[in-house]
């Protein structure tokens, strides 16, 4: 008889007049959670994850901001609920396409203020809005004015670490009209290296009238359950464990259901590659594009065979064709080696999968 999993105090969360069950979302990734991503996840979790969310779509620019311009907008009737995210440092500008996009019908529409990515946060978006709080606080309103939806902002701790000003973040927030707070527990100095700062997305939380969703290193029914008992968020937003493990939402839903824990075979975890490429192909994106994006998910997702095999991640990695990607699938399915392996990606706590001393925030962004 299989041990049934934890359930954790806390379940669901309410977004307005949504009752979000079970309370996970998939983080906004820019080139990862397109269309087809967002599919997968979905369907291996059985269309069980609280909210999906739109990779970020700038509205800074040029010329005026058109939906038409934005491929990233796109999003299908059962992907409800579903968020579109925002970025940009000017407040009518951030007003207007909040407008534009609220003709989609998205579920709401959310603020980024983590990027951390010089383009993004060097212009003064993304988290460089951390640095100019009042500028964060004239974006809110001009999109809170713009609006019907749910408005929702996710942020960063601080600049960095001698700047963490997360808590004033709240409180702009609150004051002008958010509805539901993401909170990345990292600075922007950070990037993506070190851990989340759980204790501040706790504080955070105990401090909110509105509820707090806590981002960081969250791989595993257990860390989900484990953040969600000791501090009081609303939910979690998982981004590169859903890489690692895009089963990881279902295995979460069955917790909170109560249901038995089942592990993942090693045909099962491979043949999902198969999965994506049929969406992806649906989606119609090119071939040579789709195997850029196998390969992203090869990279993390083979991190979880063990023993660890680095000659099939390697072949996989350097296949010159989708084709050649499926026909080294193949080939390894049938190979003795497969036989002796498990597939297992609850372990993985370094998401960069580097040693943390070896990334350099300015080497991770260079360029
Ligand atoms: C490739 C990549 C792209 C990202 N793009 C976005 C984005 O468009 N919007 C956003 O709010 N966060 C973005 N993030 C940050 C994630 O949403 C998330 O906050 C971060 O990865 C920490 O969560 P994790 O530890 O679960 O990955 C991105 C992260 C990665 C790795």
């Amino acid at each position: 008889m299989l041990k049934l999993q934890k359930t954790p105090p806390k379940t669901s969360f309410r977004l307005r007049d949504l009752e979000v069950f079970p309370n996970t979302i998939l983080s906004p990734m820019a080139g990862v959670t397109d269309p087809p991503f967002r599919r997968l996840c979905r369907e291996l979790s059985h269309n069980r994850i609280g909210l999906l969310v739109s990779e970020f779509v700038s509205t800074d620019g040029s010329s005026d901001f058109a939906i038409k311009n934005h491929k990233e907008l796109l999003f299908y009737p059962e992907e409800r609920p579903f968020g579109i995210q925002i970025f940009g440092r000017d407040p009518l500008r951030m007003g207007r396409a909040a407008r534009e996009i609220e003709s989609l019908n998205p579920n709401f529409i959310e603020i980024n203020a983590g990027c951390p990515v010089p383009k993004v946060a060097g212009k003064g978006g993304g988290a460089g809005l951390l640095k100019d709080l009042p500028r964060l606080a004239l974006i809110l309103r001009e999109v809170k004015k713009s609006i019907q939806v749910p408005m929702t902002l996710k942020c960063r701790i601080g600049w960095d670490e001698n700047s963490i000003n997360v808590f004033e973040t709240l409180h702009i927030a609150e004051e002008e009209g958010v509805e539901l707070l993401t909170v990345h527990g990292r600075t922007r100095v950070q990037g993506y290296n070190g851990f989340a700062d759980w204790d501040i997305i706790g504080e955070v939380a105990r401090l909110a009238k509105i509820p707090v969703v806590g981002n960081g290193d969250v791989v595993s029914v257990e860390t989900a359950f484990e953040k969600l008992q000791r501090y009081p968020i609303a939910g979690v937003s998982i981004g590169r464990g859903a890489m690692h493990n895009p089963w990881l939402f279902g295995k979460i839903a069955d917790a909170w259901e109560g249901k038995p824990a089942a592990g993942i075979s090693v045909s099962e975890a491979v043949l999902v590659f198969q999965k994506y490429y049929h969406y992806m192909m649906e989606d119609g994106m090119p071939p040579m594009g789709s195997l850029g994006r196998l390969k992203q998910l090869a990279a993390r997702l083979c991190k979880g065979l063990s023993p660890q095999n680095t000659t099939f991640r390697q072949s996989l990695l350097t296949s010159e064709t989708p084709e050649i990607f499926f026909e080294r699938i193949g080939a390894f399915l049938e190979s003795a080696v497969a036989e002796e392996m498990h597939f297992s990606p609850d372990h993985l706590v370094n998401l960069n999968g580097k040693k943390e001393t070896e990334v350099t925030f300015e080497r991770q962004f260079k360029g």
